[in-house]
């Protein structure tokens, strides 16, 4: 007899039952829904890059205080891009005033320039370290080795995305436990920090198995894998678990807006597309009105972070005025595979599909 399905080095380093990752959602995570991912079996995350020190310690506590079991949390290594320290009250007044009409539009306050406060990778990291989370997972770079290492003393497992093969490369060199090989499908921010994202674009099919191979280290596959058709497929391709971010985004339990789970649900989500236009790197959403707007040629994009504080000025009267044409609406590819709100039943049927297929594999897995 072969090993099950789910019994990988992902599950064996995890200390989990089912190598499934609810990968973290920034500003859409909640920890509802870590726990319920991490309390049936899988791992649980929390997207705290865009939060204050005190903030991450109060979730943490709180995911603590609703399962026992690992969860993961998540920061960016690179907070802020070139320009973001001498943008100017200019530059704030060019690129706003694309936005402005639709702000009038809802009924919104036009945003005024304020000063840039940075938020430190390195600062949000130290409450991770002290607070001696069970994983702590990280796009857009490799934290300094004095980091790494001691995640590793408190025996916090590490996940780094890589979005091409070189960057898996590196992140294995830091000593990271595990890779998770994001493909251009996956939903929101992947977090190339190597070359430019729009260099970084290789699908999942394409990424997962040259990974495998260029690496030691277990590789987790992410990007378009909406079901258990998709889980085998990146098995097959020798990834030992995925994450998956998009059908948890459309779940009752994650932090999105119900305009937004509902555009996710309703398959009014094919097709998505890339923009800068949200939060000034490249991620991809439902090609809506808001998203043609932000692309097109001319439009005045601000460095991150100050494109996403921007745009809070039209999201929050957006939501208030039920436009979802003017919304940030984040998704993947596989978008329209969507269709579950329960999470728990969400996961029942990924595991039970997946045990199914996988018998008729003579039970020795793809070997
Ligand atoms: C709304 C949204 C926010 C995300 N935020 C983060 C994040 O903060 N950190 C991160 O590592 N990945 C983030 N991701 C990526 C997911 O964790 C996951 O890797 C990706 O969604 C997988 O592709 P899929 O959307 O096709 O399932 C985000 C994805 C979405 C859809």
């Amino acid at each position: 007899m072969g090993k099950a399905w789910n019994q990988t080095r992902v599950a064996e380093i995890l200390g989990i039952e089912y190598p499934i990752i609810q990968g973290p959602l920034g500003g859409f995570s909640s920890q509802r829904l870590a726990a319920a991912v991490s309390n049936f079996g899988g791992l649980g995350s929390f997207g705290a890059h865009g939060l204050e020190r005190g903030a991450i310690s109060d979730i943490i506590a709180e995911i603590r205080s609703l399962t026992v079991k690992p969860f993961a949390m998540n920061l960016w290594v690179s907070m802020e891009d070139d320009g973001a320290r001498t943008s100017d009250a200019a530059a704030f007044q060019r690129a706003a005033s694309h936005l402005a009409p639709y702000i009038s539009e809802v009924g919104g306050s036009q945003p005024s320039h304020s000063p840039y406060k940075p938020i430190r990778f390195e600062a949000q990291a130290r409450i991770l370290l002290d607070a001696k989370v069970p994983a702590f997972s990280f796009i857009y770079g490799i934290p300094p080795a004095e980091i790494l290492e001691e995640a590793k003393r408190q025996g916090m497992v590490t996940l780094g995305t890589a979005t091409t093969v070189d960057e898996a490369t590196a992140l294995e060199q830091a000593g990271v436990d595990i890779v998770v090989a994001s493909g251009f499908e996956a939903g929101g921010h992947r977090g190339s920090f190597q070359q430019s994202s729009e260099d970084s674009l290789t699908g999942t099919i394409s990424l997962v198995p040259q990974t495998v191979d260029a690496v030691s280290i277990p590789v987790v596959a992410a990007g378009g894998i909406a079901d258990a058709r998709g889980i085998i497929a990146a098995l097959a391709l020798g990834a030992e678990g995925v994450q998956m971010g998009t059908v948890f985004l459309a779940t009752e339990d994650s932090g999105a807006h119900p305009l937004h789970r509902e555009a996710i649900l309703t398959g009014k989500a094919r097709p998505t597309a890339l923009t800068r236009g949200f939060t000034g790197r490249l991620a991809r959403g439902i090609k809506n009105n808001l998203l043609d707007v932000m692309n097109q040629p001319g439009t005045e994009i601000l460095p991150y972070p100050l494109q996403r504080a921007l745009m809070r000025n039209l999201a929050i009267p957006a939501q208030k005025a039920g436009r979802a044409d003017l919304l940030a609406l984040w998704a993947g590819q596989s978008a329209s595979l969507a269709h579950e709100i329960d999470v728990n039943e969400l996961l029942k049927s990924l595991v039970t599909g997946v045990a199914a297929r996988y018998k008729n594999c003579a039970g020795e897995g793809f070997k």
